[in-house]
């Protein structure tokens, strides 16, 4: 039985009993992120939105009383760890080896299951076919995480927090990855003995099959329900309070702690220089949120002394921030942010009765939940948005496989991004570019095996490698190998 297994519960630090006292919350609180609302609440108050003005929250430091280290090179003792002799205490961890920057919760808190041990690659092959200069191209994958996606930095954070609350049924909206990773930290925290039920809710037929595969395997009590990931969403924040569900998604400030890390470990894998741009898909905008944070934190500690570019790449038939960030001119404005003109847009969405639909399911979103955290990031970064359309996406993704590790469509809206930015000279060749890399390629193959395998005259897809039917015959195999 996984839950008498020793290993496995040093390997979810999960020894603290449900909502015991929380001794860190002296310098860690939730924070509205409108500064001219500034309304403060403790960690431990269970709300997703700000009482008085109802905006977003952040998870917020006294960092006097933190005390982060004064250099990033203070972690660099600790990448031993999470890389090449993988341990199971919080330094092999690629979320909590970096603590001390986002210290909501005391070392015997933190659930980890080995999540973010996930590194930068230089892609010097992908540079040249795509026409960027050797040495200023790289991808981090954050495919490999343990369930296959960025997600499970988000949930070790999540998780943290929800055993810290005493939560014994999480859930989410999802279009795949986000039930995937909830489903297996979940799962994790029960193999340790500890109660912990999930609850996922996903579009029905929406959902890429491997990541339906997971929910269903890691034991979650998977709802299909009809309609999509935004119709989820709104279902899902409705429903908590009287469901008694605590929410995982990222409108839970804590996940997106976790996902800074991602930030750190690029920075970590340029040897703590900044990049000139940072390319991410947008769906329910969580990772630019976190991206903008991390990186303006890093900068008002003086950890970094200038900032990167972000761009947000989304899908052409999920383009709410492109639309509304270039077409409406909606800012975040130092939080006077436009809320009418994002209303009125929504508004005309239903209207005119469209709905989200992309290639790449997992940004298939209409109403991304971060949008204003996201706007912001756009302006501390000076950020753009792009929008690509879907075969572009899967070439891509196709790109990626050929010369990278493969990753799934969603993933393939950072490269497709990067190659228009760099044909409207947004971004020059000589850059050094960092492309976020979001699931792994196996998230979806029915995707991949129809982008390779397809009819269609080959002008549609730019790299495709369909396979060849030979006959059981060393001759017809000869002959196909000549060809
Ligand atoms: N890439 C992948 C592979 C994703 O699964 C998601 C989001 C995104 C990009 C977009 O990230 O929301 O931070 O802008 N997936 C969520 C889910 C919505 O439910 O799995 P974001």
């Amino acid at each position: 039985m996984a839950g008498n297994d020793p290993a496995l519960k040093r390997w979810a630090i999960l020894k603290r009993p449900y909502g015991a006292p929380l001794p860190m919350t002296d310098h860690a609180f939730q924070h509205c992120i409108i500064p001219a609302c500034g309304q403060s609440y403790a960690v431990d108050d269970v709300l997703f939105a700000c009482r008085k003005c109802g905006a977003l929250l952040d998870v917020r430091y006294d960092w006097d009383l933190a005390r982060p280290p004064d250099t990033l090179s203070f972690f660099d003792a600790r990448r031993a760890a999470a890389t090449g002799r993988p341990g199971t205490g919080p330094d092999s961890s690629g979320v909590w080896r970096f603590r001390e920057l986002l210290p909501f919760a005391r070392d015997d808190d933190l659930a980890t299951i080995g999540e973010g041990r996930t590194l930068l690659q230089q892609a010097d092959e992908l540079a040249a076919a795509i026409g960027i200069k050797p040495g200023r191209l790289f991808l981090q994958y954050e495919g490999f995480n343990p369930s296959g996606s960025f997600k499970d930095n988000g949930m070790a954070a999540a998780f943290t927090i929800a055993r810290r609350l005493g939560k014994r049924r999480v859930a989410c909206a999802s279009t795949g990855n986000t039930s995937a990773s909830l489903a297996l930290y979940a799962h994790h925290t029960a193999a340790a003995g500890q109660q912990m039920e999930a609850v996922v809710f996903v579009g029905g037929g929406k959902i890429a099959l491997g990541k339906l595969a997971q929910a269903l395997d890691y034991g979650a009590r998977t709802l299909q329900i009809e309609g999509d990931f935004d119709t989820c969403m709104e279902l899902i924040q409705r429903s908590a309070h009287r469901l008694d569900l605590y929410v995982m998604n990222s409108v839970n400030p804590f996940r997106l702690e976790g996902q800074k890390t991602i930030i750190y470990r690029v920075l970590e894998g340029l040897n703590w220089e900044v990049p000139d741009w940072i390319i991410v898909p947008g769906g329910n905008l969580g990772n630019s949120s976190a991206f903008g944070k991390a990186l303006v934190e890093l900068r008002d500690l003086g950890l970094i002394d200038r900032l990167p570019r972000l761009a947000i790449i989304n899908a052409e038939g999920a383009n709410t921030l492109y639309e509304l960030y270039n077409d409406h001119h909606i800012r975040f404005d130092g939080g006077k942010v436009g809320h009418h003109t994002a209303d009125a847009y929504f508004a005309m969405i239903v209207a005119e009765g469209r709905s989200a639909r992309t290639v790449a399911s997992a940004i298939e979103i209409g109403r991304p939940v971060n949008l204003i955290k996201a706007l912001r990031s756009l302006e501390w970064l000076s950020g753009v948005v792009e929008q690509v359309a879907d075969e572009v996406i899967l070439d891509g993704k196709a790109l990626v496989g050929r010369y990278g590790y493969g990753c799934e469509p969603a993933s393939g809206a950072s490269i497709a991004g990067l190659r228009r930015l760099l044909d409207t000279q947004v971004i020059s060749p000589t850059d050094r570019v960092v492309c976020i890399l979001t699931g792994h390629g196996l998230k979806d193959p029915q995707v991949t095996v129809a982008y390779h395998t397809d009819r269609r005259p080959p002008a549609a897809r730019a790299f495709p490698n369909p396979p060849v039917a030979v006959a059981a015959d060393i001759e017809a195999i000869e002959s196909a190998l000549s060809k």
